[in-house]
């Protein structure tokens, strides 16, 4: 190292290295992540925080480094702050990673003998360096672009272990422009001996003193995405998922913030998510000195990954950022980077519909393409048939596996079938689960080895199925050349991915890198059908949402995130999950009246202003509609497509939240500022409550908006300034109990400040 500072800027971010402090100082457009290389050459994280308004800060840099890190060590170094923290030396809490060397230990310290593995790891830096467009592990093989693709600057700092030739790379890679640095790791065995790593983290961080208010997403198949919050007190919270997705019960993604110092709109909040799809773990570790660690990224519970000589193995990212307006302002940040930087470029989401709450199994030709007929006299635009259209799928019993049509469903042809759908204006699309069997198929009947179990052990069977081996190579293979023939013979333009149960008895030819190998082998079909027919679009589903995370978005357009297509219960589980995910990708039906789950009767308009708050689609019966009803959807619809771009592009204020006061209020505002849709759902109004009207965010002041609704009719004009100092008038909003559920959706458009008022 010379001594003296080296710093390298680039589209927006700036990294700087001050040889004479050792400190490396990571600026994106509002934030900053400082590191230190302690004087035993050990790394140690300073600190993070926004830095919006300080526009000196990257030429200052950080000065008396010292006076940060004297307090920070503690003899035992239980307490430091490591940027990447590992089993050995004086640890004796939870690590990033934790590594057996070979027993014995003799033959890597020559004349020594011991018995019995070294799980030991010392690491020190060595040098660093900044490379452009460096990728985290199981990055999109797909070559589709993303919006945004400037390139971005990524700090690469190598660590060595003291003894062994072995070490870990550290990756920041930063995206200035959405204040998002993304963190991942990878290992090296560079020694002549396999070594076996127990614990893989793809980062640690630390969370800013006192941020002891988490938010995070817990629930289950049809509750998805619920938001939940917790105080961060001594010890470990630990979130886990080990099905082989991400999993109902929690999500990868959280916000923290200092109690009672932020709130949706207001207050400095840091948030993040893991990238990955397979088993995995979060883990908040609370010490005795207040501070937090969070460590991301492998699961817990059955992890082992072996590493050969001369083997090396790249982490998936942990992505991370600050914002300072909130909570809210920690969404549109994760929203946009997804939207910019991760999702497939692929334009704005069709309106679709699905056949499955109207027909379950019973798929048949002649009924599908009634449906179809309907749907497109209405504007829907994708048509999807649903499970029970291959092998011999009538039930769930039989057919997993078997990904070709069923005869008795399509004796016409499924070919024939899917041209009609095109020939009425929409495009085609098939459900399927191709990670999944069941024994009562031509597949299992072949291969009964390509499943997971232990042999001689039980098979449980759950919806009748079994799950297939990813970590062989010939199981991908075989997929990839199904799904690939089943898109190319038939045309198809969308497949629903569905994967309907966890794995357990998960005995793999991977061992116990299952979690991640069947990551892989999920991704790589994907990437390479897209890969091979570019036209393709991926919608991710699992029993509903049970894999959503910003991995499965890097090659999935949207998402199905629940069963529970009740409005009611779905306004709370769309607003959850608009925590981290953005609205484009949020696949919503409108379906029976009378909903099939929860037997609420929910009325059009209500049904349609949920629905309207993601990617629109259609899961009625529409053959038992009346023609009122029908020309109610038609309406509907064609409302939507004037308003889809901002709700699927824009920022998302959410003015109020439904678990507050059974009020949903949000605000979609475009980039420009010159359009925004009005979202209101009162789920309920006690009798005697006045709601007065919310005062609205993001608007352009010097504008006056045109506001119309559904039948476009003009509601009123107001000036930009009016409306976000005092909110839309709104006597739906403010009249008493009249009915429990009211619900509307109003666009607003900017007028040119030269038009007449
Ligand atoms: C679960 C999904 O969430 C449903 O939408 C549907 O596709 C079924 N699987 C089909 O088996």
């Amino acid at each position: 190292m010379s001594e003296g500072r080296e710093s390298s800027e680039g589209g927006g971010s700036h990294i700087a290295f001050d040889s004479a402090e050792k400190v490396f100082s990571l600026f994106t457009a509002a934030s900053c992540y400082v590191l230190w290389v302690g004087d035993d050459g050990r790394l140690i994280h300073v600190g993070s925080a926004p830095v919006g308004s300080m526009g000196e800060a990257r030429r200052l840099g950080m000065r008396g480094i010292s006076a940060y890190t004297d307090t920070m060590q503690g003899w035992d170094r239980q307490e430091d702050r490591e940027e990447f923290s590992v089993l050995g030396d004086t640890s004796y809490h939870d690590v990033a990673m934790a590594a057996q060397f070979p027993e014995p230990g003799g033959p890597l310290v020559p004349g020594e003998v011991f018995s019995g593995s070294v799980r030991d790891v010392r690491l020190r830096y060595v040098s660093h360096r900044i490379a452009e467009d460096e990728e985290p592990g199981l990055a999109p093989g797909h070559g589709l672009n993303t919006r945004v693709r400037q390139p971005r600057q990524t700090l690469i700092i190598h660590l060595r272990d003291t003894l062994y030739d072995f070490s870990v790379e550290l990756f920041y890679r930063l995206t200035p422009e959405q204040d998002i640095f993304e963190r991942w790791v990878e290992i090296r065995n560079d020694t002549s001996h396999t070594v076996q790593l127990t614990r893989l983290a793809f980062a640690c961080l630390h969370l800013p003193r006192s941020a002891t208010a988490l938010v995070s997403l817990t629930g289950g198949a049809g509750r998805e995405f619920q938001r939940t919050r917790y105080e961060l007190a001594q010890g470990t919270l630990l979130f886990e998922h080990c099905g082989l997705n991400t999993g109902h019960a929690h999500n990868p993604v959280f916000c923290a913030h200092r109690p009672g110092q932020a709130d949706e709109e207001h207050g400095d909040v840091f948030f993040g998510a893991l990238a990955f799809s397979g088993n995995w773990s979060l883990r908040f570790e609370t010490l005795p000195n207040g501070t937090t660690r969070v460590l991301g990224g492998y699961e817990l519970l059955d992890f082992g990954m072996s590493l050969a000589p001369g083997q090396s193995h790249r982490t998936p990212a942990m992505l991370f950022g600050w914002s300072s307006e909130g909570i809210g302002g920690a969404s549109r940040k994760m929203h946009r980077y997804l939207r910019e930087r991760i999702l497939p470029d692929t334009g704005d989401r069709p309106v679709l519909y699905n056949s499955w709450e109207a027909t379950g199994f019973d798929v048949r030709e002649d009924h599908q393409l009634e449906l179809a007929r309907r749907a497109a006299s209405m504007g829907v635009e994708l048509f999807c048939v649903d499970d029970g259209w291959f092998g011999g799928r009538a039930h769930s019993a039989a057919g997993l596996g078997d990904w070709s049509p069923r005869a008795s469903a399509f004796p016409g042809g499924l070919k024939a079938f899917a041209e009609k759908i095109r020939a009425l204006g929409m495009r085609f699309g098939l459900w399927v689960e191709p990670e999944m069997v069941n024994p009562d198929s031509d597949l299992y009947r072949a291969h009964p080895d390509w499943v997971l179990h232990y042999p001689g052990r039980p098979r449980t069977e759950a919806r009748n199925q079994l799950v297939l081996d990813f970590g062989r190579p010939e199981v991908i293979e075989h997929l990839l050349r199904c799904l690939s023939n089943l898109v190319a013979e038939f045309g198809v333009d969308f497949l629903k991915w569905d994967m309907n149960r966890y794995a357990t008895e998960a005995g793999s030819v991977a061992g116990q890198s299952v979690g991640y190998s069947h990551a892989r082998g999920l991704y790589r079909i994907m990437d390479e059908l897209r890969r091979r027919h570019p036209g393709l679009e991926i919608q991710t589903c699992s029993g509903g949402g049970g894999r959503v995370d910003p991995g499965i978005f890097a090659r999935c357009d949207q998402a199905w995130i629940s069963d529970n297509t009740d409005a009611h219960e779905r306004v709370g589980i769309q607003e959850g999950y608009t925590l981290a995910y953005p609205a484009r990708t949020m696949e919503c039906w409108v379906t029976a009246e009378k909903n099939p789950l929860t037997q609420r009767i929910s009325d059009l308009a209500l049904r349609f202003d949920v629905a309207m708050r993601g990617a629109l689609g259609i899961g009625a019966r529409l053959d038992e509609l009346t023609a009122g009803e029908i020309a109610g959807f038609r309406q509907q619809i064609a409302f939507y497509k004037r308003i889809r771009s901002v709700v699927q592009n824009g920022d998302l204020f959410r003015l109020d939240e439904v678990g507050r006061a059974s009020a949903s209020v949000w605000l979609f505002v475009s980039a420009n500022r010159a359009q925004a849709v009005f979202s209101s759902i009162i789920l309920a109004t006690p009798h005697g409550q006045l709601r007065g009207p919310f005062r609205l965010c993001g608007l352009d002041a010097s504008l006056s908006y045109r506001v119309t609704n559904c039948r476009n009719e003009e509601v009123g004009c107001f000036p930009g300034w009016q409306l976000m100092a005092f909110g839309l008038p709104d006597d739906h909003l403010t009249a008493g109990a009249c009915r429990s559920v009211r619900s509307r959706t109003l666009l607003l458009e900017g007028l040119n400040p030269d038009d007449p008022p």
